[in-house]
């Protein structure tokens, strides 16, 4: 098949997957529109990566849960509706304009108990967490720039223990982490490389079928 083919078989499929099994409510398509109109990229989570997402929240037991990347909030409802009850998601962000729609969006969820959005470079708010001495999250979901990926690796690792769970979008890249010369992708290159080797985590890369192939890092912290 040629690429063309290719890349509207992998659509289909992923659209058949998410008709299933990520079925959108109101809350949801309300923030994917309203992140529309509000002018944010298009870069959200599929659903079907939401969906994934609320699934390992829930499976790993989550009550504590930091999010590096908000953007309006889309994946941040998934991961909220998968913690344990009573249990609460910080999801940090650079721009001011992105955390609004997305407190909106939560808000209309009937998430804002459980969520908080914090306005700031994620490498300084990640450091003034590591100096107030911040208890340990359950889980973290890396999504922010991808340039930043090495240095939230770090980062996290240091607001976690041992179980927790480290979860990072766009690993893929629509296959260009291949290639050892695109610029573009060494940061992630250089992330998937200490994730693979780093002895603190066991952990994959599952590749995710779009138009364009992406991909989910999942590793657990084992000490
Ligand atoms: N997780 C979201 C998508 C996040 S898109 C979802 O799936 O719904 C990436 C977001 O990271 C953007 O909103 C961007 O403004 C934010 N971002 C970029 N650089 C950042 C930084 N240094 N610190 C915090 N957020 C950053
Ligand atoms: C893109 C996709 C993402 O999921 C993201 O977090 C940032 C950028 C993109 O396709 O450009
Ligand atoms: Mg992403």
């Amino acid at each position: 098949m040629d690429q063309d083919g290719t890349r509207e078989l992998l659509a289909r499929i992923d659209d058949y997957v998410a008709d299933l099994f990520a079925p959108q409510d109101e809350a949801l398509e309300a923030a994917r529109r309203d992140s529309e109109e509000a002018g944010l990229p298009a870069i959200s989570v599929s659903a079907g990566e939401g969906r994934l997402l609320q699934l390992l929240a829930g499976i790993s037991g989550a009550r504590r849960a930091l999010e590096i990347g908000t953007l309006g909030g889309y994946s941040a409802i998934h991961l909220a509706r998968g913690l344990t009850p009573g249990g609460t998601l910080l999801s940090l962000e650079l721009e001011e304009r992105h955390a609004e729609v997305a407190r909106r969006n939560l808000e209309r969820a009937g998430l804002s108990e459980q969520v908080e959005v914090r306005v700031g470079d994620a490498r300084a708010s990640l450091a003034a967490l590591a100096d107030a001495g911040a208890e340990p999250f359950d889980l973290v979901f890396i999504d922010a720039d991808k340039e930043g990926y090495p240095d939230y690796l770090e980062a996290s690792l240091v607001l976690s223990r041992p179980g927790t769970l480290l979860l990072a979008d766009n690993t893929i890249r629509d296959g260009r982490v291949l290639d050892p010369s695109d610029t573009s992708t060494a940061a992630i290159r250089e992330f998937n490389q200490r994730l693979a080797a780093d002895p603190r985590v066991e952990a994959v890369v599952l590749p995710l079928l779009r138009e364009k192939v992406d991909g989910i890092a999942i590793a657990r912290v084992v000490g």
